[in-house]
């Protein structure tokens, strides 16, 4: 297939998580159940099958949704051959939990300390169910219990409810979910004018990626195709230590908030320092078609936006593109993040002990040089930027105080003792199928 070419989705077999993005704002929950029989399993899954929208229905932009994914063990309760267990990506086969060392999820961030029963072998079933308000989410909340809670074999094991405020603004003050890649087929247009929509084989598997090849996939055909994998990770957010970070080194307020916006490569509203880097522009940061276009290739020492600023690791666009040693484009991702936990009240400094944060939502082809990659190699490592010893300032792991450069004239500014301000609660590696896959696993007759 030569570039130019537009794959053809097969939009009425994807689950419309992956592809579409969520209303705004919008409340939702996430349920974790447990398979403890297998024909109970397969029932539930009969009945999930029933309730997940197609991306071909239109998305879920207007209404109510709900996504459902499996975990290897997940999967394995269900009954799943052995044969087909093995053909997945063995990331996803060790989960989250095994991977921590790797991840950085080390001292308070390790396993050992996750609410339970995030990262056991318990976990089987992950469902997402969202909606634009708490009646459409009551609607189809009270769906998804009744799937699970007339099946004595199915145990609810964890919830966790969240939502997206009108703003976007997530814990820390910024609003997020802005960069994201466009994805061929999607039929939605992309946001970044200098992006080329990614092949349809980045984020759905059974089609062709950025390399040319068809990805890695399960088998058999029917379990893999039009599936994705999908990340969660809540996230605690330590709000206090941030902004009591920030104003002790600040000289006033609009330091305070130019010195947030270094570490995330936006200011609050979402403006782009790339385009705004001496104030913030809140018209530009709330507006959509503009708030996303922008490349980093004019400021390659980060004058305007740090290179190690949160946004620019996660991403580094054009910056690393020009050398030819890196190609960004294989380790995109959709992210479809969202809040947990009431925000700090406005100007509060001391932590008031409630637990708030992101749930934080990968879905992509690619676990290991997708979601792995940029958190290992771009987020908690400096080496790519010439700065090994300085992670993420943001969300970097730090079982040692970090720091963090903001290069200026005439001598760059050095951020020292950096804590952490993002402590792992948990996670899961999922696997999203079509709803093909649904009814095949419904049907096994293991
Ligand atoms: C509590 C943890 C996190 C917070 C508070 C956070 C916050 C943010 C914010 C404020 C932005 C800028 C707004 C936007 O472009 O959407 C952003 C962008 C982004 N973040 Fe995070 N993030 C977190 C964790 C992560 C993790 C774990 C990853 C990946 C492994 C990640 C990947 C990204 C990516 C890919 C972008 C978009 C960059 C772009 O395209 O310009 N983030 N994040």
């Amino acid at each position: 297939m030569d570039g130019t070419t537009e794959v053809s989705l097969e939009l009425d077999d994807i689950q419309a998580g992956a592809l579409y993005e969520r209303p705004s704002p919008y409340v939702g929950t996430y349920l974790l159940l447990s398979i403890r029989d297998r024909a109970d399993g397969r029932d539930l899954v009969r009945r999930l099958h029933r309730l997940v929208d197609a991306a071909g229905s239109g998305g879920s932009v207007a209404g109510t949704s709900l996504t459902v994914a499996f975990t290897y063990h997940g999967l394995a309760a269900l009954g799943v051959p052995q044969e087909s267990l093995d053909s997945f990506a063995p990331e996803f086969r060790e989960g989250m939990a095994a991977r921590a060392q790797i991840l950085g999820d080390t001292g308070e961030s390790s396993p050992h300390h996750w609410e339970q029963p995030l990262g056991s072998s318990d976990v089987h079933v992950a469902i997402a169910a969202l909606s634009a308000d708490e009646a459409g989410l009551a609607e189809v909340a009270e769906k998804a219990r009744r799937a699970h809670a007339e099946l004595p074999g199915i145990e609810l094991v964890w919830r966790q409810d969240c939502y997206q405020l009108p703003t976007g603004r997530t814990s820390f003050g910024f609003k997020d979910g802005i960069g994201q890649p466009a994805v061929e087929g999607s039929g939605r247009p992309p946001t970044d004018p200098h992006e080329r929509p990614l092949k349809a084989g980045e984020i759905i598997l059974g089609y062709p990626d950025e390399t040319g090849e068809l990805p890695a996939m399960p088998t058999p055909d029917v379990l893999g195709r039009n599936g994705t994998y999908v990340v969660f990770r809540k996230l605690h957010t330590r709000v206090a230590a941030y902004r009591s970070y920030l104003r002790a080194r600040a000289a006033n307020r609009k330091e305070e908030e130019l010195l947030g916006a270094k570490m995330v490569g936006r200011w609050q509203s979402g403006a782009p320092l790339a385009v705004a880097p001496d104030d913030d522009d809140p018209a530009l940061g709330g507006d959509p078609n503009r708030n996303n276009d922008f490349t980093f290739g004019d400021d390659p020492r980060g004058f305007k936006c740090p290179v190690g600023a949160h946004a620019r690791r996660a991403n580094p666009r054009d910056a690393l593109d020009q050398d030819g040693s890196v190609n960004v484009r294989l380790h995109r991702m959709i992210r479809r993040g969202t809040s947990y936990g009431p925000m700090l009240p406005e100007g509060v400094l001391e932590d008031d002990g409630i637990d708030r944060g992101i749930m934080f939502v990968f879905a992509g082809a690619h676990l290991k040089r997708q979601f792995e990659f940029v958190k290992t190699q771009w987020l908690n490592d400096g080496i790519f930027i010439g700065a090994p010893d300085e992670s993420d300032p943001l969300v970097g792991p730090r079982d040692e105080p970090g720091t963090f450069t903001v290069p200026q004239r005439p001598i760059r500014r050095r951020l020292q003792d950096l804590p952490p301000f993002v402590v792992t609660r948990g996670g899961e590696y999922c696997f999203a199928p079509s709803l093909s896959a649904l009814r095949w696993l419904a049907d096994l007759d293991t």
